[in-house]
């Protein structure tokens, strides 16, 4: 029988059986991950390998990353499956990221998500990176189920959805020019931290003073778009004009005040797309959900507003594959699977109503 013949027919065994311990890959950007996790909620095990050698270059270098990729997957691969104690006969389908991200970095991933598929007859279920992001909520909040709102919130994206079902969503605004991440990672950079610099402005932060530099808040015709170009360039600006031992010596109480006004932007349009529509659930997520302050900001702000939010613990809103595996199942319960000549595709847009 051919792959496409039998990949088929455990596809529509799972989808009317409900139920799948998905293995799956991430390896969109710099960090190689695999996990297990079973129907979309329980992850069975999630393990990891960071590629810290970017850390000397300021930024991720595509070339690099993919080689240590391809270097990390069959390691990982034995580990996830060593540390959960499964055989790879109890796995019912491969999940992994096929776009957005690097196309050499995405490639590593995808290749091995279909060599181990076609060995073992198993369905490949392609998935979004952010659609990943998103679906972390759900490993957090078993109860959680859309409709919901979502802020997205990550090194490539910063956007604001309304997640209409598992699947797909409605748009509600998104960022003009940079993500929020770029954003922390420059603010980051001017301020002397290693890449990427978003937990450590993090935490230089909680040593100053928030109100103690101004920094602008972009003025938007659509304010539930974003723009963070502005306050970027005013920041290199104020480096420049005042030097680096102006930096040095003002750094606590300039991280406090360039990430509280990065928040605030974030914060004024999620309670804002929250009054227009009237959802009553919204989940944060993408790297920057990490974010203390953003995180404390919405919880308190919605508690006030008696909407249910929900936030992913800390190690889930950084790239990791246990999302993967979560969006994994819920796109595998709709048929949605890719085949031996899926493709990587590094500007894949967002799955829309
Ligand atoms: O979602 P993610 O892991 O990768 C992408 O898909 O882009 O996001 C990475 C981004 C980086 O810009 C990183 O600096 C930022 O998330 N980040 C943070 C924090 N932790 C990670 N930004 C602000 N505060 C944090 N605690
Ligand atoms: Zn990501």
């Amino acid at each position: 029988m051919s792959y496409a013949t039998l990949a088929a027919a455990a596809t529509e065994r799972l989808r009317e059986r409900g139920e799948a311990l998905i293995l799956s890959v991430e390896s969109s950007c710099d960090d190689t991950s695999m996990a297990l996790v079973r129907n979309g909620r329980e992850v069975v095990s999630c393990v990891m390998s960071s590629q810290l050698v970017h850390a000397r270059f300021g930024g991720v270098v595509p070339e690099i990353a993919s080689r240590q990729h391809v270097e990390a997957l069959s390691h990982l691969a034995a580990e996830v499956l060593g540390e959960a104690g499964v055989e790879l006969d109890d796995v019912d389908a491969i999940a992994v990221t096929y776009g957005p991200g690097l196309v050499g970095a995405l490639l590593s991933g995808l290749s091995f998500a279909k060599a181990l598929a076609f060995a073992r007859g198993l369905p490949l279920v392609p998935v979004h990176h952010i659609m990943g992001h998103i679906s972390a909520n759900y490993i957090e909040d078993p109860g959680l189920e859309p409709p919901f709102l979502c802020l997205v919130v990550s090194g490539g994206h910063t956007l604001l959805a309304r997640i209409e079902d598992y699947t797909r969503v409605r748009i509600l605004g998104s960022t003009r020019d940079d993500a929020a991440g770029e954003a922390f990672d420059k603010g980051a950079r001017i301020l002397g931290l290693p890449y990427p610099g978003g937990k450590h402005l993090d935490t230089l932060a909680k040593k100053g003073d928030p109100g103690a530099f101004a920094f602008p808040k972009a003025k938007l015709d659509s304010p539930l778009d974003f723009s963070f170009s502005g306050i970027k360039t005013d920041f290199m600006q104020k480096a420049r004009k005042y030097g680096d031992q102006w930096l040095l010596d003002n750094r606590c109480d300039l991280a406090a005040s360039y990430q509280y006004t990065i928040v605030s932007m974030l914060t004024d349009a999620s309670l804002l797309a929250q009054e227009r529509t009237g959802d009553t659930r919204f989940a944060l997520a993408g790297g920057v959900a990490a974010n203390s302050l953003l995180r404390e900001t919405l919880a308190k702000a919605f508690a006030a507003r008696s909407v249910r939010f929900t936030v992913p613990s800390p190690a889930l809103c950084t790239d990791n594959a246990a999302m993967i595996g979560s969006i994994g199942f819920y796109e595998l319960m709709e048929g949605h699977t890719g085949n031996l000549s899926t493709n990587a595709s590094p500007h894949l847009p967002l799955p829309r109503v």
